[in-house]
């Protein structure tokens, strides 16, 4: 909501844009308004401004039902009738399904029964679907079974935030806009690539969503293996959504799993610990989780990609939640110089050059390389070449979902994952779990670190360590 506010004070709403809830509770039309009221005062990017919220409640209308309920599909159907005469919305409706998954075939069936998913002449109809999208290979195409029935591909968006950030967009622009990067980008001179997201929250109020399906299918399925096969993939003929989902689709189906998923792979969770000064308590501990839970928190992954310019370079993909701090950031890490004419002993803060995509919070990039350090010995250090978009662009970035919502109504599928990659991703993660699963418990770590000591020593086996970023 607070994107969708965000983008009527850009400009960027048509007049006749409309906003019509649907859910179990006893909302009127006013109590769903304040509801959104109260998350744009709160979450909004952009000031608060009254002649933009007064023209945005005029669309806003609220359907009190549960997703069995053909009188509350029907009263939908009313209601958006009513608004496509008062506000002239041209008969164009996206449908944003926010729902639990188990949820959304009876929803998407309810669309059709309807009447909802077949647009009249010269108007559209869109889906749009939060993650996760399945929670295992065979759930997930089962469910675009049920999708694909109602809806056509290009009427469908599976919403992935990350492909909505800038700095993930930026991926493109630093590998394919430059002449630089790419000549480097390869197994010639890559050692390896670490991807992290760490978050510093632990699950909050989301028990009932989080337990059972874990860090890995929460974020490695979908943004990790995302940033993955943008980070890996070949040069797209064009910026249009089937180029690109062509080179993401043969990365993750060049992906591959190491033999023995037992050395390269770790899953944690977090126990009582400290974090920002303050006592927090462990995953069990919360308000809503199985005690035996076995969930993860944490994971992390060595990952392959089988082809000529990545053969042999390892792709390590960590998430957690509570650990040190919040950051994402992709590290391309490149392999030493072959020969150093320097005195070793002088050099030994010298690590690998790296190029480091700052994806959140310090968004920009950061190039790491050896320096003389000043003096009159031939001392070398690693430091840093930094670009911040805060000190580079005056522009603000637009937040993930403006972004995104704004394609959806202009029917651009550039930053939405396709069925094929969704499957891709499930059968990459589908063994990993398995393994989980039958082997022994999560490796505990104290929350406010830096995942579990196994990690850390996945990364020694293979004489390489982890960023601490
Ligand atoms: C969501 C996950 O997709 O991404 C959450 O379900 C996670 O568990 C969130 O906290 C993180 O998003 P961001 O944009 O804050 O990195």
């Amino acid at each position: 909501m607070p994107a969708v506010y965000d983008l009527a004070n850009r400009g960027l709403l048509p007049p006749g844009f409309s906003l019509v809830g649907f859910a179990r509770r006893e909302w009127k039309d006013e109590d769903f308004a304040k509801e959104v009221h109260d998350a744009v005062k709160e979450h909004a990017r952009t000031p608060f401004r009254e002649e933009v919220w007064q023209q945005l409640i005029q669309g806003m209308r609220f359907v009190q039902g549960t997703f069995d309920d053909d009188d509350a599909f029907e009263r939908l159907r009313a209601t958006i009738e009513e608004l496509d005469k008062a506000q002239g919305t041209g008969g164009n409706f996206a449908f944003y399904l926010s729902v639990p998954p188990r949820s959304f075939p009876v929803v998407i069936q309810q669309l059709k029964k309807h009447g909802l998913a077949d647009p009249p002449e010269g108007s559209w109809r869109r889906a749009v679907i939060e993650k996760p999208f399945g929670h295992d290979l065979k759930s997930a195409e089962e469910l675009n079974k049920v999708v694909h029935e109602v809806f056509a591909p290009d009427q469908v968006f599976r919403i992935d935030h990350y492909l909505g950030k800038e700095t993930v967009q930026n991926i493109l622009a630093l590998r394919f806009a430059n002449q630089l990067f790419e000549p480097v980008w390869n197994r010639s001179y890559v050692d390896h690539v670490q991807i992290t997201m760490a978050e510093d929250i632990g699950i909050g109020g989301r028990a009932g969503y989080y337990d059972g399906i874990g860090a890995a299918r929460d974020v490695i399925q979908n943004h990790l293996l995302q940033l993955m096969a943008l980070t890996a993939m070949e040069e797209p003929s064009s910026f249009d959504a089937d180029a690109l989902a062509a080179e993401k689709t043969k990365v993750l189906g060049a992906v591959r799993l190491p033999r023995d998923l037992g050395r390269a792979t770790v899953f944690g969770q977090y126990a009582a610990g400290w974090q920002g000064g303050e006592k927090v308590i462990g995953y069990l501990q919360e308000e809503g989780i199985d005690p035996q839970s076995k969930t993860d928190t944490y994971a992390a992954v060595k990952l392959g990609v089988d082809n000529r310019r990545w053969a042999g370079v390892p792709f390590y993909l960590r998430t957690g939640k509570r650990l040190g701090r919040r950051v994402t950031e992709i590290a391309v890490v490149f392999q030493r110089a072959p020969h150093s004419p320097f005195d070793t002993t002088a050099t030994e803060e010298l690590g690998q050059n790296a190029i480091v995509i700052r994806v959140q919070p310090d968004e920009g990039v950061t190039v790491r390389f050896g320096s003389k350090v000043p003096g009159t010995s031939m001392e070398i250090r690693d430091v840093s070449m930094d670009f911040a978009y805060g000190e580079s662009f005056t522009e603000s970035s637009p937040e993930a979902y403006e972004r995104l919502i704004l394609d959806v109504l202009l029917g651009d599928s550039n930053l939405f994952p396709r069925t094929e990659e969704v499957e891709l991703s499930w059968k990459i993660l589908d063994p990993i779990e398995e393994y989980w699963d039958k082997h022994g418990k999560p490796a505990q770590y104290p929350a406010g670190t830096w995942g579990p000591v196994e990690a850390d020593e996945m990364l020694r086996r293979d004489g390489r360590s982890w960023r601490r970023p």
